[in-house]
């Protein structure tokens, strides 16, 4: 999955030949997953219009701060559509552009885009040979970096001139995936290894039964998601559940027990940075497993259960450098059980669930939270979706890195 999936981004085109370029641009910018906005300067529809960048686009595209023809159609708010954007690029970005952006001046709407705008900027300029290298350009370009702009620099070739030489803007494909390098090597978890426990786990009584729960899964496979969305390296140890992960950082270890989980955990601990323990873990397990298929016999029927090895316990009996992070389901005296168990299992961060808010829970989207850290900070958090819940585990995981 592209890093640009789900992102919003604002591709301002400006008015020069490389403007015909956008529309491959725009159509691999959402093929890549991304929402996309084109704004236009006036000049640059002269090169390529409206209708093909808003087709491709599936947007309306923006060119003036108001719609001339339609006198009572709002007025194209810059201050928003900045606000809204998770990153710019300007493409082609020419050697006017570059020195209105240079001088602040915004007498068009891309312009007050790019001055109202806080998210990341990219610009890809497109010029001749000789106005590349003028030295009011290179001053530009200087300016525009030390902005904290980012250039897509251009390449050698043919130029509209008939010259050839510097100056031709990126191709669109070095353009996407110049964009996913550079946010791939700022993604915060970079570099980091997690290991994640999810679902539940089998414990055999005979060939074909079980002791089980109902644990879907899905929380630790929204953290585990969430993470590599982030950059992390991610190790997901799953019990049985229905779910599936398809992540290039992602790698899916399935198991079955606890006995087994705990294996897998304890193969992968040393290598990892944080541990993020969201499995519902069978506590007993039945003492003997009968070899062959139980018969129904007798009247009554017991089962001699032995406790299964706490795999987070045994993981902060052992933790080093590691970011351990793990779960409570109380239904009484929560916080003060949850904050015995950080001391218990030696955790950083402990995300207690409450069985007495409805729509918490097993088998529901939702989740309710409270984050008690190990010095007893308690944060409760709102009802929200799960994968809300998992993206504020891993925002705790990102502030501990970067506090
Ligand atoms: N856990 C584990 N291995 C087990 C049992 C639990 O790793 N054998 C982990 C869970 O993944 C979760 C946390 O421990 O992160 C949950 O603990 P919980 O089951 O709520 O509490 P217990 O420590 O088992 O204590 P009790 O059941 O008595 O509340």
């Amino acid at each position: 999955m592209s890093v640009l999936s789900g992102k919003k981004i604002i591709l301002g085109v400006s008015g020069g030949i490389a403007a015909y370029k956008t529309a491959t641009l725009v159509r691999l910018l959402i093929k890549a997953g991304a929402q996309v906005q084109v704004i236009m300067t006036p000049a640059s529809k002269d090169f390529v219009t409206p209708l093909t960048l808003s087709t491709l686009s599936k947007n309306p595209v923006y060119s003036s701060f108001f719609n001339e023809e339609d006198e009572n159609a709002l007025w194209n708010n810059h201050v928003d559509l900045a606000l809204w954007a998770d990153l710019m690029i300007i493409a082609p970005a020419t050697a006017n552009t570059l020195s209105k952006m240079v001088s602040g001046n915004s007498d068009n709407l891309l312009l007050a885009t790019y001055l109202s705008a806080k998210c990341p900027v990219y610009f890809a300029p497109a010029m001749d040979l000789d106005m590349y290298k003028h030295a009011s350009t290179l001053a530009n370009f200087h300016v525009l970096k030390e902005f904290g702009d980012t250039i897509i620099p251009a390449e050698n070739g043919e130029l509209a001139s008939g010259l050839s030489g510097e100056g031709r803007m990126a191709e669109p494909e070095n353009i996407v995936a110049f964009l996913e390098r550079d946010l791939e090597s700022k993604l915060p978890l970079r570099g980091k290894k997690v290991l994640v426990t999810a679902g539940p786990t089998y414990e055999a009584i005979d060939p074909v039964r079980f002791i089980g729960n109902h644990s879907s899964g899905k929380m630790g496979y929204d953290i585990a998601k969430a993470a590599a969305n982030l950059g992390a390296e991610v190790i997901l140890v799953s019990g049985p559940t229905h779910l599936d992960l398809k992540h290039p950082l992602v790698q899916l270890e399935r198991v079955t027990s606890a006995q087994e989980m705990y294996d897998a955990c304890h193969r992968y601990f040393n290598a990892v940075d944080v541990a993020v323990s969201a499995a519902a873990v069978a506590d007993y397990r039945p003492k003997n497993v009968a070899s062959q298929k139980i018969k129904k016999n007798e009247a009554t029927f017991s089962i001699e259960l032995e406790k299964t090895k706490d795999i987070l316990a045994s993981l902060g009996e052992i933790k080093t450098r590691q970011f351990l992070i793990g779960f409570a389901l109380e239904t009484e005296n929560e916080i003060e059980h949850a904050k015995q168990k950080i001391q218990k299992k030696n955790l950083d961060l402990i995300v207690l669930n409450s069985l007495n808010d409805s729509g918490a829970g097993f088998g529901k989207p939702t989740n309710k939270v409270t984050f008690i850290d190990k010095n007893f900070l308690v944060e409760p958090m709102e009802l929200k979706s799960k994968e809300a819940v998992a993206q504020d585990i891993v925002n705790k995981i990102i502030a501990h890195y970067h506090a």
